[in-house]
């Protein structure tokens, strides 16, 4: 376990890129933290760090969106386990893209053994704590 500080987005971009070149395909990562702690952002950071070139925006509507299979960012705010396991949002859990979850304790009982965390704590307006 790692702890960083980090005192803008950008900063906490560069390190979600540095971060994202340690993971391998097929890993699952846990994005905690609170309303605006960052978790967006970081996913932002990992899918450069990934070489996506598209725009990352919030799935908060859709659930989950899918980056050309290399990455599945998920949020999981409005969603609880039944209904992403009947929309057969679990299935790119064993896949080869690497899979970001936002709000994951929503579908806790869904989660595979082995997930990566990424805890997000905001300490000021623009400060965070970051452990990865
Ligand atoms: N050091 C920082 N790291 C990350 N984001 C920061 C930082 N400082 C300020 N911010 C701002 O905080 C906000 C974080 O928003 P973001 O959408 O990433 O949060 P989130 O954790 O995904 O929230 P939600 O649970 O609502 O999806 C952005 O507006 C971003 O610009
Ligand atoms: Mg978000």
């Amino acid at each position: 376990m790692a702890i960083f500080y980090t005192k803008n987005a950008g900063e906490t971009i560069s390190l979600a890129e540095a971060y994202a070149k340690t993971l391998k395909p097929g890993d699952i990562v846990l994005l905690d933290g609170d309303m605006g702690a960052g978790k967006t952002v970081f996913a932002k950071g990992v899918a450069k760090g990934l070489g996506i070139e598209e725009e990352i925006t919030s799935p908060t509507y859709a659930y989950m969106n899918d980056y050309d299979g290399i990455l599945y960012h998920y949020d999981c705010y409005r969603i609880d386990g039944y209904k992403a396991e009947a929309l057969g949002l679990t299935d790119y859990f064993y896949g080869n893209g690497v899979c970001l979850i936002e709000w994951s304790q929503n579908i806790e009982e869904l989660l595979p053994s082995g997930c990566k965390r990424v805890v997000i704590e905001k300490i000021s307006e623009e400060e965070r704590k970051i452990t990865l």
